[in-house]
């Protein structure tokens, strides 16, 4: 608890408290009688002529702060002018309370710091997700997306603590690069590029291969960054700018990094749920997608193996012995759908499961060839709901096998001069916010989403 309190510590005035200060506090005793000041916006109001309680919400915390206006209060410029959403500072004294908290405060002075007229879209509670998405400017002052984003730092923050624990180094990989890592036709590009750099230049679409020249150097790296995809997909799952989780590992193969993923989801899971138990708690009890259950089952995460051609036998005797209906029929050297990454995760292994040596005919060029000719040493981790969390492989390390794919001769230097096998993945960052918040809907886990035809904000 005592590292929470520093982490949201305001150093501005020597009196200023956070409403999570104020009512986390240690020894609710020794605040008790104390006089402190908080900054925050006014949530409600009720009472009559000068006496009146003003509910504070500060951000700090998924909890508001009871705050007692009474005659002796001075008031500035008067209640009246206290109105839902507006910027307020009270300074007053602590103490216990008979509502739903057990502290609250005994206002000595009031001040308004920034009015808000009555066409303030967030007056009333319970706005629906639809609503709050056109007022994206607004709604983190939402409880819901307080709650979401104070889940996302802490899940950001366990990340680098992972990594950095695990003696990884953070590299931060360019977001303008000259060439297509995946080889897929889904890149933003720049336009003054070509003029600019003289070669085309486009968004990231990942920071891998730059991130293994690091890696050929410092071993054990990881990248975490915006990235962009132009894929026009419009789903619950897809944005055009998101954020990705990369680690890259050298002298290490395909069972080390799966290993790596497990541990890395056990800690960041643990982490969010000692940190933000009350966000979780009020998210598991206003959406039916979150379940502190789900979040516990990772925190101890234990995620089964299988080939993609044993999930193909998996699935295509479900289709055969019609357990099961699939819109498109489990094929060998068909990508897995949607529909069959939900069977496997949510049927028939109730769980995260990782999925290895996927055909070589649909993954990028950089993936390292299996002996049997046809696939590729590659895993995808699926979560049941949100479907693939994470992508990786070992890297294809031999020259000649990698010079037959590609001709970016700085990638093929990385080959020639002391190449080590290296492996690693990719994770959607916001698909695992979504998982720890229960958002059906990506675009309810970024700050400003983006995209197709929305950029509004
Ligand atoms: O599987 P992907 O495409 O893998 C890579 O980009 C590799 N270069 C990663 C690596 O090995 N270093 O993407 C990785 C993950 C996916 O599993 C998915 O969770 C997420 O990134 N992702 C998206 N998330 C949100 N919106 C999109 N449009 C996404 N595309 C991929
Ligand atoms: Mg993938």
């Amino acid at each position: 608890m005592r590292g929470l309190l520093t982490r949201w510590r305001v150093i501005l005035h020597p009196m200023r408290q956070t409403v999570r200060q104020v009512l986390h506090h240690p020894a609710s005793n020794d605040i008790l009688g104390k006089t402190v000041e908080v900054c925050g916006w006014l949530r409600t109001r009720r009472g009559k002529g000068n006496f009146a309680f003003l509910v504070i919400g500060d951000g700090s915390c998924q909890a508001s702060l009871q705050v007692v206006v009474d005659a002796e209060t001075r008031c500035q410029p008067s209640l009246n002018m206290f109105a839902t959403g507006v910027a307020l500072k009270v300074r007053g004294i602590v103490q216990a309370s008979r509502g739903q908290q057990d502290l609250e405060l005994l206002a000595k002075e009031a001040e308004l710091i920034g009015t808000c007229p009555q066409d303030y879209p967030l007056q009333k509670k319970g706005h629906t997700l639809e609503f709050l998405r056109q007022i994206a400017h607004l709604r983190a002052r939402s409880n819901t997306f307080g709650a979401v984003f104070r889940i996302r730092h802490s899940a950001s923050h366990a990340t680098h603590s992972f990594f950095h624990q695990q003696g990884f180094a953070c590299v931060h990989t360019p977001i303008i690069t000259p060439s297509d890592s995946e080889g897929a036709g889904e890149l933003f590009t720049i336009k003054d590029g070509e003029n600019f750099f003289g070669t085309p230049a486009y968004l990231a679409v990942s920071g891998q291969l730059q991130l293994e020249s690091a890696c050929l150097a410092l071993q054990k790296v990881y990248t975490f960054a915006p990235t962009f995809r132009a894929e026009n997909s419009n789903t619950t799952r897809h944005l055009a700018e998101f954020w990705m989780l990369e680690p890259e590992v050298a002298f290490a193969d395909l069972n080390a990094i799966a290993d790596l993923a497990v541990s890395y989801l056990r800690y960041v899971s643990k982490q969010v749920l000692s940190e933000c138990r009350d966000d979780l708690l009020f998210l598991q009890q206003h959406y039916e997608d979150l379940s502190l259950e789900a979040i516990e089952q990772m925190s101890n995460l234990q995620c089964e193996r299988i080939t993609y051609t044993d999930a193909i036998n998996l699935l295509q005797e479900a289709a055969k012995s019609t357990k099961r209906a699939f819109e498109f029929s489990p094929q060998w050297g068909n990508d897995l759908q949607t529909e069959h990454e939900r069977y496997l995760t949510e049927e028939v292994f109730a769980g995260a499961v990782i999925v290895t040596d996927y055909p070589k005919s649909f993954k990028p060029f950089y993936m390292r060839a299996n002996d049997d000719g046809k696939t590729v040493a590659c895993m995808d981790l699926l979560l049941p709901k949100v479907g693939e969390l994470i992508g990786g492989s070992e890297r294809e390390e031999r020259y000649e096998v990698l010079k037959s794919n590609c001709d970016m001769q700085w990638y093929l230097d990385l080959r020639r001069f002391g190449a080590a096998p290296t492996a690693g993945w990719g994770m959607g960052f916001d698909r695992l916010v979504q998982y720890f918040t229960g958002m059906r809907n990506i675009r309810d886990t970024v700050l400003s989403p983006r995209a197709p035809d929305l950029i509004p904000f």
